[in-house]
């Protein structure tokens, strides 16, 4: 496992997925589009939100700030690490980050990240409550329990 260039904070996220940046995804200055990060970034959050809300019922209602801090270029491998920082009653915020992996060097360097809320809905597309056991004691203690299990 590459050593990652991040701070602790960093550290305490987890692993959701990788993706492998193909000449199809390419624009014409040589990066990776930003809608095709987007949409990792958004898979990926939704997959984590899902699994801590135990639903595939999740829909994507607000991203923050996205910030493109580094290029992706064909062959890179990018991994996406997610972290819940609040759950509300029908809500998940999950904070999201895409990092490239560098072979030669071993070492991660983040090159995308955001803030993603997911809202859980019912069959006819409205907001529901995430169930009660997993709202209650809703410390971001129990919420990174929930994660350990991924
Ligand atoms: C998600 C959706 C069902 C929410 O409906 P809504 O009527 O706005 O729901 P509510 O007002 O009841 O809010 C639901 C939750 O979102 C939160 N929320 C609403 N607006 C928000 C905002 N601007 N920022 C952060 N959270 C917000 C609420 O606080 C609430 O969270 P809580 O239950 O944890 O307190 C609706 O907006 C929707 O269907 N959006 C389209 C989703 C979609 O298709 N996404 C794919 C991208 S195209």
């Amino acid at each position: 496992m590459g050593q990652a260039k991040t701070s602790a904070k960093h550290l305490a996220m987890h692993y959701v997925a990788t993706k492998i940046c193909q000449a199809s995804e390419i624009g014409y200055n040589g990066n990776l589009f930003g809608g095709t990060m987007l949409s990792w970034l958004d898979e990926a959050g939704a997959a984590f939100a899902g699994y801590l809300c135990r639903t595939p019922n999740m829909v994507t209602l607000k991203m923050n700030e996205v910030l493109f801090k580094r290029p992706v270029k064909i062959g890179h491998h990018v991994r996406i690490y997610a972290k819940a920082v609040h759950m509300g009653t029908s809500s998940l915020s999950v904070r999201v980050e895409a990092r490239r992996f560098d072979f030669q060097k071993d070492l991660e360097e983040i090159v995308c990240s955001t803030e993603v809320v997911y809202v859980k809905i019912d069959a006819q597309g409205k907001a529901a409550p995430i169930d009660q056991h997993l709202r209650d004691g809703m410390e971001m203690r129990s919420i990174n329990e929930l994660s350990q299990r991924l």
